[in-house]
């Protein structure tokens, strides 16, 4: 992904700019042609020459440096761009930023860009939360801009909180992430469900299932690398929200949705992967309920099918389900591509080791509408999901034609 995209690092003065040139080598590393441009406080931190021998290009920190007289730099290298990163981004850049201030190289060659911009802010807590920088941030997300939440923990002015820049290889993955691929999914409205519901029956008590979700935020993550708007709706994991995609928490059958459904009839792809609960408790107490009896029996009631109303109410729009099995696979997984009215099924025998719930790796047969099925080999979840997405891409060329 990285080779031969140019891509300007901006640096402002924070302390996080050491972690910076640690990212600076990696994508170079990685084949990527860096141009860092550096505010003047920056240049308190960490020099110039640092970011020059790790990018093996000239440093910009001043907008009338010209060194070669046939260019504008702040310009060129604006044009050149495929991605402009700000990492760290102080909140006086940030401000500047949001007032469309240009009294620096950085902050012009931002305004100057096409390209996608994204900002790993880095500051004090107190700094971080003051409504003045929130409300900056807020402004520049409506720039579109991609604004990646830093991490809590030891700031380095002592204070314990949130404002610690994203670590490199955290902010490499972005970088890769932005730079997507163009193809058929690109621009595309893809809605993915990821994760288990959980159904109540009181205040502390609820039926889940031993979903991780894992498989849906691969999904999720690749389907936006390859271009696509991606929300992402999901149940309760342990999993950090993939960069770039709107991601939206559920917790029930019946949230989940809703939160489909409103969306569904702007969407061009769907595909459910939350391990839906099939049943919910029928009396939802207010109150915690005291053990009692030794035995406590529990009425459960069906919950909507979302899949199989997605399929009843389906315009244009392409469904992708799938089917966790323990037998039959085939006659199970082409039963419930027909009864729910789906393009694509993707089926697990979750009886084989290294598929199914809560682990890291996946075997999936994949069936399509048009009677194709294909069988893959056990591969890690976020290689699975590339084997998903191309053959859904394959089915929409087909369909297409
Ligand atoms: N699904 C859904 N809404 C539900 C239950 C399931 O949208 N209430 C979706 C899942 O996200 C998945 C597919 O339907 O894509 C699974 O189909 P389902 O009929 O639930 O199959 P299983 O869970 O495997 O259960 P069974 O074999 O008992 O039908």
């Amino acid at each position: 992904m990285l080779k031969n995209k140019t891509i300007v690092v901006g640096v402002s003065g924070g302390i996080a700019a050491f972690k910076t040139a640690a990212l600076v080598s990696k994508l170079t590393q990685a084949g990527a042609n860096i141009y860092v441009v550096m505010t003047e406080a920056a240049t308190k931190f960490v020099t110039p020459l640092t970011f020059q021998a790790l990018s093996r290009n000239p440093v910009y920190t001043d907008t009338f440096t010209e060194p070669d007289a046939t260019k504008i730099a702040h310009i060129d290298i604006a044009d050149q761009a495929d991605l402009v990163l700000i990492a760290p981004a102080s909140a006086n850049t940030i401000a500047k930023l949001a007032a469309g201030i240009a009294d620096n190289m950085l902050t012009t060659l931002v305004l100057a860009t096409k390209a996608p911009v994204a900002l790993a802010p880095a500051m004090n807590v107190n700094m971080y939360e003051h409504p003045s920088v929130q409300e900056n941030m807020e402004k520049l997300r409506s720039y579109h801009y991609q604004l990646i939440e830093p991490g809590a923990g030891y700031l380095a002015c002592g204070w314990v909180g949130k404002g610690r820049m994203a670590e490199p290889e955290q902010l490499l993955e972005l970088v890769d992430t932005l730079l997507e691929e163009a193809t058929d999914l690109r621009g595309k409205q893809v809605i993915v469900t990821a994760g288990p519901t959980r159904e109540p029956l009181d205040p502390v008590r609820f039926f889940s299932n031993y979903s991780s979700g894992k498989m849906g935020y691969a999904l999720a993550q690749e389907a936006r690398r390859r271009g696509a708007h991606v929300t992402l709706i999901t149940g309760p994991t342990a999993l950090e929200a993939p960069v770039g995609v709107e991601t939206v928490a559920v917790q029930t059958a019946e949230e989940m949705y809703n939160a489909v459904n409103k969306r569904y009839q702007q969407a061009d792809i769907v595909i459910k992967a939350a391990a839906v609960a099939d049943y919910q408790p029928v009396d939802v107490f207010a109150h915690k309920q005291k053990k009692n009896a030794d035995e406590w029996s529990v009425a459960l009631e069906r919950t909507k099918d979302i899949l199989r109303f997605l399929g009843e109410h389906k315009k244009e729009q392409i469904l992708v389900g799938f089917a966790a099995e323990s037998e039959q696979l085939h006659t199970y997984a082409k039963s419930k591509l027909e009864r729910k009215n789906l393009d694509l099924i993707v089926a697990n025998n979750i009886t084989t080791e290294g598929a199914g719930f809560d682990v890291d790796t996946n075997v999936v047969t994949v069936f399509t509408r048009d009677g194709q099925e294909t069988a893959y080999p056990q591969a890690s979840k976020q290689e699975v999901a590339k084997q998903i997405l191309n053959e859904l891409e394959a089915y929409m060329k087909r369909r297409e034609a």
